[in-house]
């Protein structure tokens, strides 16, 4: 396939480069006036205008007609496997009810997690396709999503294999993580169901990539957090930990020991989260969906990238603190609510989410041999423009 006439091909990275971190953060390579070929799925070439290649026999051509072109959305951290809806907690937290006090009264992941169970492994399914289908449409070509609201052996595992099914039936990249330190399952003791969540690894590992836990203030220790992640390393998983969301948790420290891949929430830091994640090699992750829907402070993007660092962002895609999988929705927050310029916050949402994935040899960017997957926009777009008319339609077509 040959796309022609791109009005801006933007996001363009050289091979190797599989993150962006301090000032590299607010660069992003771009030819004005541009083609790209794909062959076998993958980024065979681009280039100007002036030396695109003739279409060689049975090769689509698309006229891109000065859209912009720009590798798909990456989102490194989703729920999007859930049933029903929390949509009369919604009315609770309007009343004025924190997440801590709907959780409390029974509400929050209890809650989804009895509408899990009561639900049958195929309506699952059906139900979190249409969400799966809902963010490609967002133009999002990479995602993981999280198990979490199982809480007992039988409906993790529910969980786990309907992200398998749903992994072997899209075009677009999915990456499977173990949740089942999300809450503490009915009937249990705090140490029983620690013990669950260790005891399950076997069953769980297979059907997973990575391994979770929330790390927070009323949810899971550090402790608990080392026990699991130490029992899940036999298994190849690596971690990506909910660490700072609601308070000051010691999850960013556990996690970067333990190698993990990413920690993600990090609305609640300080400068020693900063210092443990230097030179670790795990990707500092926010989202601010879900700081937006439930009104808690958004993650320092700015700080952290003043000390060097890279960060990511993702949308947290679930029914109690994010209800929205909308990638550019969460580009445009980064750049309102956390001032990241239009290009930190793109590589935020591209190349740095795949790193959070351990995908960004493969996708996040416009890279010869890189996965084609790609939003073509309607002509007259740039990434400014994406973020500050958040709410105008701009994709023509998404290529996965
Ligand atoms: O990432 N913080 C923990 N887990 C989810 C929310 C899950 C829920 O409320 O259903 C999150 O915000
Ligand atoms: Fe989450």
């Amino acid at each position: 396939m040959i796309i022609k006439n791109i009005g801006r091909l933007t996001g363009i990275v050289p091979e190797g480069v599989l993150r962006k971190e301090g000032a590299a953060m607010n660069e992003t390579g771009e030819i004005l006036d541009a083609w790209l070929l794909s062959r076998d799925g993958r980024i065979a070439d681009f280039g100007p205008m002036f030396s695109c290649p003739s279409p060689s026999d049975g090769e689509e051509v698309i006229d891109a007609g000065g859209g912009m072109l720009i590798p798909s959305f990456c989102d490194s951290h989703t729920h999007l496997v859930y049933a029903g809806s929390r949509d009369a907690e919604f009315l609770d937290k309007i009343n004025g009810l924190s997440y801590e006090e709907i959780a409390a009264r029974g509400g929050g992941i209890l809650n989804s997690s009895d509408l899990l169970h009561s639900t049958s492994e195929d309506e699952l399914y059906r139900q979190s396709m249409q969400r799966v289908k809902e963010v490609m449409e967002f133009g999002t070509g990479a995602l993981e999503i999280k198990s979490g609201y199982g809480l007992r052996p039988e409906d993790e595992l529910k969980m786990l294999r309907v992200i398998r099914r749903i992994k072997e039936s899209v075009p677009v990249t999915v990456r499977s993580t173990y949740l089942g330190a999300h809450a503490i399952g009915r009937g249990y003791t705090h140490e029983d169901y620690v013990r669950m969540v260790i005891d399950l690894l076997p069953e769980a590992a297979p059907l997973a990539d990575f391994v979770d836990v929330f790390c927070d203030e009323g949810f899971f220790t550090v402790e608990d957090t080392a026990r699991i992640l130490e029992a899940a390393t036999p298994f190849g998983l690596r971690p990506k930990i909910h660490a700072n969301e609601l308070a000051v948790s010691g999850g960013v420290q556990v996690g970067v020991k333990y190698g993990a891949l990413s920690v993600d929430h990090l609305e609640r830091t300080t400068e020693a989260e900063i210092e443990a994640l230097r030179g670790s090699g795990t990707m500092p992750t926010m989202l601010p969906g879900s700081s937006f829907f439930l009104g808690i402070p958004f993650g320092n993007a700015r700080g952290f990238i003043k000390a060097g660092l890279g960060v990511a962002l993702a949308s947290d895609y679930n029914p109690g603190s994010s209800p929205s999988g909308d990638m550019r929705f969460v580009m445009a927050l980064g750049c309102i609510r956390m001032r990241l310029t239009p290009v930190e916050a793109f590589n935020a949402v591209t190349l740095n989410s795949a790193c959070a994935m351990g995908l960004s040899h493969e996708l996040g960017s416009i890279t010869r041999g890189k996965k084609a997957s790609f939003i073509l926009t309607h002509p007259g777009w740039d990434l400014t423009k994406l973020a500050y008319t958040y709410r105008t339609p701009f994709i023509n077509r998404c290529i996965y």
